[in-house]
């Protein structure tokens, strides 16, 4: 099976690049090795600390935190990153050349039951002029990321990357430590009778969200004229695997729990590297008001609706608005 290195050379990454993608990916090891731990390292559980988000922390959100962080801190390859888990943008190397925007344990309500979670992560080039903690040069679109991608804490831990050639998918192989190329140029099915949105939110939901659910629900004898399927694994990478592989749509729209907050999902660290994945393995990626990956941010932890996944099923779902 082809190694990821090759596949990165293949599709003309340059090697600073992929020196930067293997440091990352060095640190999600590292994170897949205690998540594997468990309670047998005492990794499980809460902190008394509550993030930047408004979140409870977990305990595994603030190790993967920092793994990534030193690990990243300490690789000369970057100038500054920002992290869901960090109140600020915290500055690396001056002279590092990239940026990296990350997530480094989603899905953290399942690490106590022992169910999917992941790090998702993005990288862009620094600009010169920029001071390492600058946050302004993170205020960039995600159409400026020169590589996104997830690693997947499963049964196997799973990688899966775009420099944008395409989305490729790789296995951790444990023996050797290496992850293997296992689906290359993976394609998101165009139609799909499957959905995934937390059902528990609908009464905040916005009337055309209302809408378009109802008429799913209303499988064959509905307007639709067919059953549909729900998934929800309340981790986004979980869930986004499942799109990448099987094809589906993956919603977090805005509700009116708090309308400050346009959705939950976070753009430079949740929306942003899985849109850029699910574009290109042939998916949609949107807002509700044009494609994510257009959205220009105006702080870093800034939030916005969610609808990713089957080319025709986004479609359709924004007719409804
Ligand atoms: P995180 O664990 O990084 O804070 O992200 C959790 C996110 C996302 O992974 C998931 O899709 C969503 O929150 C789940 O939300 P609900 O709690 O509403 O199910
Ligand atoms: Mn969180
Ligand atoms: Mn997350
Ligand atoms: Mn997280």
């Amino acid at each position: 099976m082809k190694r990821l290195n090759s596949q990165l050379q293949d599709d003309g990454a340059p090697m600073e690049l992929i020196l930067l993608l293997r440091t990352i990916l060095a640190g999600c090891k590292e994170i897949s090795f205690r998540v594997s731990q468990g309670a047998l390292a005492g990794v499980l559980g809460s902190t008394l600390s509550e993030n930047v988000q408004g979140e409870t922390q977990k305990k595994l959100d603030v190790i993967s935190n920092q793994i990534l962080k030193d690990i990243l801190s300490e690789s000369g390859y970057v100038k500054a990153i920002s992290s869901e888990e960090e109140d600020d943008v915290v500055g690396c190397n001056p002279n590092g050349n990239y940026l990296v925007s990350f997530d480094p344990l989603d899905g953290s309500s399942n690490t106590d039951i022992n169910s999917l979670i992941g790090t998702i992560f993005s990288i862009t080039h620094a600009p010169q002029w920029m001071e390492p903690d600058d946050p302004s040069a993170f205020l960039q679109p995600g159409t400026q990321a020169v590589a996104a991608g997830y690693v997947l804490y499963g049964p196997s831990t799973m990688l899966a990357l775009t420099t944008g050639k395409g989305t490729h998918i790789y296995t951790l192989d444990k023996t050797h430590g290496g992850f293997l190329l296992t689906t290359a140029n993976i394609k998101v099915p165009e139609q799909t009778s499957e959905f995934s949105i937390n059902a528990s939110n609908q009464r905040h939901w916005q009337p055309h969200i209302q809408n378009y659910i109802s008429d799913l629900l209303a499988g064959k004898e509905g307007p639709r004229e067919k059953n549909f399927n729900m998934r929800w694994v309340a981790a986004m990478v979980g869930d986004i695997h499942r799109v990448l592989c099987r094809g589906g749509i993956f919603m977090y729209p805005q509700d009116a729990r708090e309308p400050d907050k346009p959705g939950k999902l976070r753009l430079l660290y949740e929306a942003n590297p899985m849109a850029f994945l699910v574009e290109q393995a042939g998916g949609l990626a949107n807002t509700g008001d044009g494609r994510i990956m257009e959205v220009m941010p105006t702080d870093i932890h800034q939030r916005v609706p969610v609808l990713i996944g089957s080319k025709g099923e986004v479609e359709t779902c924004l007719e409804y608005s």
